[in-house]
């Protein structure tokens, strides 16, 4: 699909949780590696940037992982799913999904939580924006997804998993809270 540069309010108002997709669709590496590329531009704690995106593509191990958490059919009906990690070494000259190469557990950064949540944001809008939907998630096996990815586990924390693909109803409004039981100014 292409990128339709619409408004970003349009992109906003229009993301909503989608959780059937077509099946079929299939998104090329150059078109995710672009949504990728505007996701990462997110600000980072300390500009730390330690947040990496494993996209898990094959049928097979999306029907795996699918298993393993429950939450089936976002994962067997997307193009694909992406995993969002902390990266607890945050090397900036190793390749990615590479064994650990400290010997003990670093301390866990809550903060890269937050990286996260911003890094999925951003490829959530702009997935919206190329004409895909998406749903985020993080009930899922975190433990189970490190075992069947073969992930380090000392070293690539699983902390968001998003569906993207394109959907087979369209997705509609949540309900919002009024904004007066949000906001307040002083
Ligand atoms: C941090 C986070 C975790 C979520 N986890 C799940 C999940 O495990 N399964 C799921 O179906 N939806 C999950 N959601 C999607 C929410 O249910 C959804 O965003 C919310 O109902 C609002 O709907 P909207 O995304 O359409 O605006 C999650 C959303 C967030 C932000």
């Amino acid at each position: 699909m292409t990128k339709l540069n619409q408004p970003i309010n349009d992109v906003i108002n229009a993301r909503h949780s989608v959780r059937t997709y077509d099946g079929e669709t299939k998104i090329s590496h150059s078109e995710m590696q672009t949504m990728l590329k505007t996701a990462f531009l997110a600000p980072s704690a300390l500009n730390l940037q330690p947040i990496r995106a494993l996209v898990i593509e094959s049928a097979m191990v999306r029907q795996q992982l699918a298993t393993a958490t429950g939450n089936t059919s976002q994962l067997t009906t997307a193009s694909a799913v992406v995993l969002f990690v902390n990266d607890r070494e945050n090397l900036t000259e190793t390749k990615p999904f590479a064994p650990s190469q400290q010997t003990g557990v670093a301390e866990h950064l809550d903060i890269a939580a937050l990286d996260c949540g911003l890094v999925a944001m951003q490829f959530m809008l702009t997935a919206k924006d190329h004409g895909y939907d998406t749903n985020p998630m993080t009930g899922f096996d975190h433990a189970g997804f490190s075992h069947i990815l073969n992930l380090d586990a000392n070293r690539y924390e699983p902390l968001l998993l998003v569906s993207i693909g394109r959907a087979r109803q369209a997705g509609r409004m949540a309900k919002h809270k009024a904004l007066k039981t949000l906001v307040d100014f002083r």
